[in-house]
């Protein structure tokens, strides 16, 4: 593969699991991988100039705030530093005591636990609830309002609670509850959640608030917002929170001295996974509300609160088998058959082995004893074998030279790490395909999930995405476990995905190296399927965001005889194919402005900055000059740039007003 082919692909991969993440929540890969993927694209961009002009996707995830409105928190939503050991936190217990010019042993804290779910604001208005918004970027995030009113236990009214009130807090699900949704959606066919976390992200942002209400969802308080001075000390805000009928966390403690919030700390991490609901560490808060003034935040985080996170759990069990799976592109995963084991609150049976490269250095072999853990807290993976000196093991893994699926040749390409089935007719790709186009970052047919997928390809029903559309309710309703009732409803969500936009349904078909931002860039300068299978490959690869290696792959697909046949059928049944015209414009609000940003800005990657920007019509050049619109100043600015904005007098505005300029266009607005 060549750099830029490279660079190409990780685009997408980048873009593919910013979709999984924050539309579908359901990451495919732990964030460790992740950031992999742009450290390595990042560096490819420094090293090849040539590649850096190419419309790049890290941290664009447009998406994102489409569903809600969006609403700026009146006080930004801060995320929190993080230490990892006790040591750490009594190092940041001892600056706190310096910074206030105390003694540290005399210094009150709130110990609580950190829940693992997603941060929430709700605001009250003269005791009446007005309105419930997610963290977004921290400074501007989602109206969730109708969904909010659906949790029961948030009350709906506060008993004197006068004028402005913030309620800030977790939304989560309970353990419980979240593994009675799995059940029902098991039971419904439906996709499972791979997390209470991102179960409760998945319920909160659903688009119909009756969605939201069948999902056992609750909410915990852990900071009240009062700007009329009633209070001292947090723990009397936790208590009048109690009072309000909001729950709290009953287990936060107060406590006095480095060493007894270290012990608390550690009290909670020995506790972990005896908790209702999945924590990831301990939240240690200065308790005095003055002093909090004191010690300030930084654009990031307070400086009063500090983050113990727990490191994640291992635990060893026995190798039963190493298998390998099919997946749509036809690439074979090896993954490992476990000893059913305990981690991190969830059954392991299975945990990936990534590839062949990755078994082969973990010397993994069937028999050892292994050390499992849940990379990113979702995703089960194998460490590492734990090997006994002296004792016999199995023999050395070799990967499968057939397909366990359709029993033909698998493919190593010199170069690559995967190996592929290269079988066009192999069931298992079939099967994947099929379940990927029915997702829900392609057509998102609800109800139709993998068990559903296999079921219909085992009788024959369906044999190529576009049979889909030939379903009748009778035929489906005589499947086991199907009723008359959920026969008709998953018709109804097949014949509503005939309406889904062009970008979708590029993105179901799974064209090799298309993810979603080439195909809504396509989908957008093309319209039509049928405009886009007749553009000569020029055409294609002059669009922004799709480059040569993806026009080359798009043109080749639209020539295929059987993608041919395959959309002439979509087409004939009534697939729409189309881009609404409406989805195009985002409003070029920046048209013909060079906008320089120096320094980090929350929320954005570099890229996601200089995408946002180009997005909107305009460009960030690398220096100021006199033809530059505004700088924007960001956490840790170049000191050259901003002196020569001075020097021109080129105006300077503050990196937590950049969503408000991308949005108005307008340096006046910001400055206003
Ligand atoms: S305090 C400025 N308390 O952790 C203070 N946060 O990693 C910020 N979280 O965004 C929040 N439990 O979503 C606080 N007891 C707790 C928490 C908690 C969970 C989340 C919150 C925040 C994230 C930061």
């Amino acid at each position: 593969m060549t750099s830029l082919e490279r660079a190409s692909w990780l685009r997408e991969e980048i873009a593919r699991h910013n979709e999984a993440y924050f539309v579908d929540d359901a990451p495919l890969i732990p964030d460790g991988d992740y950031d992999a993927l742009v450290r390595e694209l990042r560096e490819l961009e420094l090293n090849h100039r040539e590649l850096r002009s190419d419309d790049s996707v890290t941290g664009r995830v447009g998406a994102r705030a489409s569903l809600f409105a969006e609403v700026r928190h009146r006080e930004p939503m801060l995320s929190l530093d993080n230490v990892f050991d006790g040591e750490e936190l009594t190092q940041w217990l001892h600056r706190v005591a310096r910074a206030l010019g105390r003694e540290s042993n005399e210094l009150v804290y709130a110990v609580e636990p950190k829940i693992d779910g997603l941060a929430l604001s709700i605001t009250y208005r003269d005791g009446e609830l007005v309105s419930g918004v997610t963290r977004g970027d921290g400074r501007v995030g989602e109206d969730v309002s109708a969904n909010v009113r659906t949790i029961a236990n948030i009350p709906a009214r506060l008993e004197s609670g006068a004028g402005l009130v913030e309620v800030r807090g977790e939304v989560f699900l309970a353990r419980e509850d979240f593994e009675e949704l799995n059940r029902r959606q098991r039971r419904e066919g439906a996709k499972e959640f791979a997390n209470p976390r991102n179960a409760a992200a998945g319920s909160l942002r659903q688009k119909n608030p009756a969605v939201s209400a069948a999902r056992p969802l609750s909410f915990l308080a852990y900071q009240l917002i009062d700007g009329s001075g009633t209070y001292t000390s947090h723990l009397e805000t936790l208590d009048q929170l109690g009072r309000w009928g909001f729950l709290t966390a009953r287990e936060t403690t107060r406590e006095v001295g480095a060493p007894n919030v270290v012990a608390r700390s550690s009290w909670f991490e020995e506790r972990r996974h005896d908790f209702a609901y999945d924590i990831d560490g301990v939240v240690i808060k200065l308790d005095d509300l003055a002093d909090r003034v004191r010690l300030g935040t930084t654009s990031r985080a307070p400086r009063w609160a500090i983050a113990r996170k727990f490191p994640p759990e291992e635990r060893m069990t026995r190798l039963v088998a190493i298998e390998v799976s099919i997946g749509r592109t036809g690439r074979a995963t090896p993954f490992a058959v476990l000893e059913p084991v305990v981690v991190a609150g969830s059954t392991v049976s299975m945990a990936t082995l990534h590839n062949q490269d990755q078994v082969a250095a973990k010397d993994v072999r069937v028999g050892d004893f292994v050390v499992v853990r849940k990379a990113g807290d979702v995703i089960p993976e194998v460490v590492r074998a734990v090997v006994e000196p002296g004792k016999r093991r199995g023999a050395v893994w070799r990967f499968p030279a057939d397909c366990p699926q359709c029993h033909q040749p698998l493919e190593r390409r010199v170069g690559e790490s995967d190996t592929y089935c290269v079988n066009p007719a192999c069931p298992a790709q079939l099967r994947q395909q099929i379940v990927h186009f029915a997702s829900r970052s392609a057509l998102d047919i609800e109800g139709l999930g993998e068990a559903r997928v296999a079921q219909l390809l085992d009788v024959g029903l369906v044999q190529d995405v576009a049979d889909l559309f030939t379903l009748r309710a009778e035929e489906i309703a005589a499947l086991e476990g199907f009723g008359d009732l959920s026969a008709s409803s998953l018709v109804d969500a097949i014949n509503a995905a005939k309406s889904s936009p062009l970008r979708r349904v590029l993105i179901g078909l799974g064209v090799r190296h298309v993810g979603p931002v080439a195909a809504r860039a396509l989908a957008q300068h093309f319209l039509t399927y049928s405009a886009m299978a007749a553009a000569p490959l020029e055409e294609l690869e002059a669009i922004d965001g799709v480059g040569s290696v993806i026009a080359q792959s798009v043109y080749e697909y639209c020539r295929d005889r059987d993608n041919v046949a395959r959309l002439d059928r979509l087409r004939e049944l009534g697939v729409a194919l189309r881009e609404p015209e409406a989805s195009v414009a985002v409003e070029q609000t920046l048209a013909g402005r060079a906008v320089v940003v120096t320094g980090s800005i929350e929320g954005y990657t570099r890229e996601g900055v200089d995408a946002a920007i180009a997005q909107r019509g305009g460009t960030s050049p690398g220096s100021v000059s006199k033809k530059t619109y505004c700088l924007v100043i960001g956490e840790a600015p170049g000191a050259s740039k901003v002196a020569r904005a001075l020097e021109l007098g080129v105006p300077r505005v503050g990196a937590d007003q950049f969503s408000t300029l991308l949005v108005t266009g307008e340096w006046r607005a910001v400055l206003a």
